[in-house]
């Protein structure tokens, strides 16, 4: 009796121990795609670059365009699509970060001659402008700075703020609470699933349609972070502390890709549409006759100009 109640346990032992068994392993799998068939590596899944054509290759977004046609065509125009070149301006300051500052005005940088510019050189400025280093060696930093030495505008434009820097790397800031960027997700407004062979699905980012989004690189004040605080953009300190406490509501998405109707152009002063909004002015002149002496006038104006800032942020900025 006892014997036959053994096997039975047993015989059911058998299948829960083999049922928690594949639990297991179900949990510990990593979570990548709920399907396991699109099981695929993604782009982004890699090791650190090694040269800038790597960089490039992992930010990759060629491919977005097939499907977003509008999105990238407002992007391709925008600024942040050429943002170690800018309206060639950015390109010409960081040649004369390296060779007055990084080379002339600051001896314990360790930066005498071009082949010593590292990383943690460049991230006073790409801390903002490509963020994605990172996710590269020294040796992609040294390749950059040379470009930017020579001017070579073609290899610069290979990397820059693309869709996945804030579709991604920047969609999310609260680490702890919302765990680190997932390599085969983009972050928008919504979930569902994503027909893109690195990117299988698309998620909610909590920050995507908040200020503190572009906030990230739009600047507080100086960037006491970094080793040698630089100062560049400062907008984002002036949108919180100026613009919010004068009751001002709205965010920069609001204004810059949806009231003025820009979507990822995201332009400012040099469109001329944007350049309107920026500031309100009311004149006034009214005119008298001021008789210093009889049959003697003189035509005088009172002249009142009301200058009111319509931006969200001091303008300008940079
Ligand atoms: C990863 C950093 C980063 C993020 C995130 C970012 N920006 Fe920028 N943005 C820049 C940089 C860098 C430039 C300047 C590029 C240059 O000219 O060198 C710039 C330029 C701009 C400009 C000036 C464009 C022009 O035509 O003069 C506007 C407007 C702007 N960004 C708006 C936004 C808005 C709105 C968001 C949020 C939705 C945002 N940015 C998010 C870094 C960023
Ligand atoms: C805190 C983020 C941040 C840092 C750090 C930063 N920048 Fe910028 N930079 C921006 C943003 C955002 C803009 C564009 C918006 C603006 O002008 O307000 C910009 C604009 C510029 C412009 C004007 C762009 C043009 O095309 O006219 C230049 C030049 C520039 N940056 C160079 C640099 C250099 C060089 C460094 C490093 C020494 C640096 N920036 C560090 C965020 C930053
Ligand atoms: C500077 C940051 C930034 C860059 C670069 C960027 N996006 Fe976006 N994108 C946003 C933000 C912010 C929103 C949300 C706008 C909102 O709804 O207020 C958005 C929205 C979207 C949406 C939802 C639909 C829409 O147009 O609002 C799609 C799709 C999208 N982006 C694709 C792309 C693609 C593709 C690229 C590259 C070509 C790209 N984005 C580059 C910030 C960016
Ligand atoms: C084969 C077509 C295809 C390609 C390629 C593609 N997407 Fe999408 N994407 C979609 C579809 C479809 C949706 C869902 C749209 C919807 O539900 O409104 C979407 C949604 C998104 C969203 C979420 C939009 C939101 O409103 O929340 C983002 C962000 C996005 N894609 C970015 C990208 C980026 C970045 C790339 C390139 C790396 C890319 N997509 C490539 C088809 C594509
Ligand atoms: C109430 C609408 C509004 C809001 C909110 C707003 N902006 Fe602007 N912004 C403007 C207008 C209008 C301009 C054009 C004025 C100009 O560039 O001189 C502008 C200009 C800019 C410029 C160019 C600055 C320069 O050097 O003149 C940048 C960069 C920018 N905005 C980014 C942002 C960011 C980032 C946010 C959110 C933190 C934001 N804006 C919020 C309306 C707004």
């Amino acid at each position: 009796m006892r014997f036959r109640l053994l096997i039975i346990m047993i015989i059911l032992a058998v299948p829960i121990a083999l049922f928690a068994a594949q639990k297991e392993a179900v949990k510990k799998a990593p979570s990548k795609s709920a399907n396991p068939a699109v099981e695929q590596k993604s782009q982004l899944d890699s090791p650190k670059a090694k040269t800038l054509d790597e960089l490039a290759a992992k930010y990759d977004v060629s491919k977005c365009k097939e499907c977003h046609v509008k999105e990238f065509e407002e992007w391709s125009k925008s600024l942040h699509s050429r943002s170690l070149i800018g309206t060639g301006r950015t390109m010409a300051t960081i040649r004369t970060a390296i060779t007055d500052g990084l080379m002339k005005e600051q001896p314990y940088s360790g930066v005498k001659k071009i082949e010593d510019v590292k990383k943690v050189h460049l991230m006073q400025c790409f801390k903002c402008h490509l963020p994605q280093l990172e996710d590269a060696t020294d040796n992609v930093a040294l390749e950059i700075a040379q470009a930017v030495m020579d001017g070579d505008q073609d290899k610069l434009k290979k990397v820059s703020i693309n869709c996945l820097v804030c579709h991604n790397k920047k969609a999310i800031i609260h680490k702890w609470h919302d765990g680190e960027p997932q390599v085969n997700i983009v972050y928008g407004t919504k979930d569902g699933p994503h027909p893109h062979p690195s990117f299988t699905s698309h998620k909610r980012s909590a920050i995507m349609q908040e200020a503190v989004m572009c906030g990230q690189c739009h600047g507080l004040g100086p960037n006491f972070d970094q080793p040698n605080p630089s100062q560049c953009a400062t907008l984002y300190g002036s949108y919180l502390h100026s613009y919010i406490p004068s009751g001002g509501t709205k965010t920069c998405q609001q204004c810059h890709m949806h009231e003025f109707n820009k979507g990822h152009h995201m332009s400012s002063y040099r469109d001329p549409e944007v350049g309107k909004r920026a500031v309100e002015m009311v004149v006034e002149a009214p005119s008298y006759q001021f008789l210093p002496r009889a049959g003697d006038p003189n035509p005088m104006t009172v002249l009142t100009v009301k200058l009111t800032n319509r931006a969200g942020h001091r303008i300008p900025d940079g």
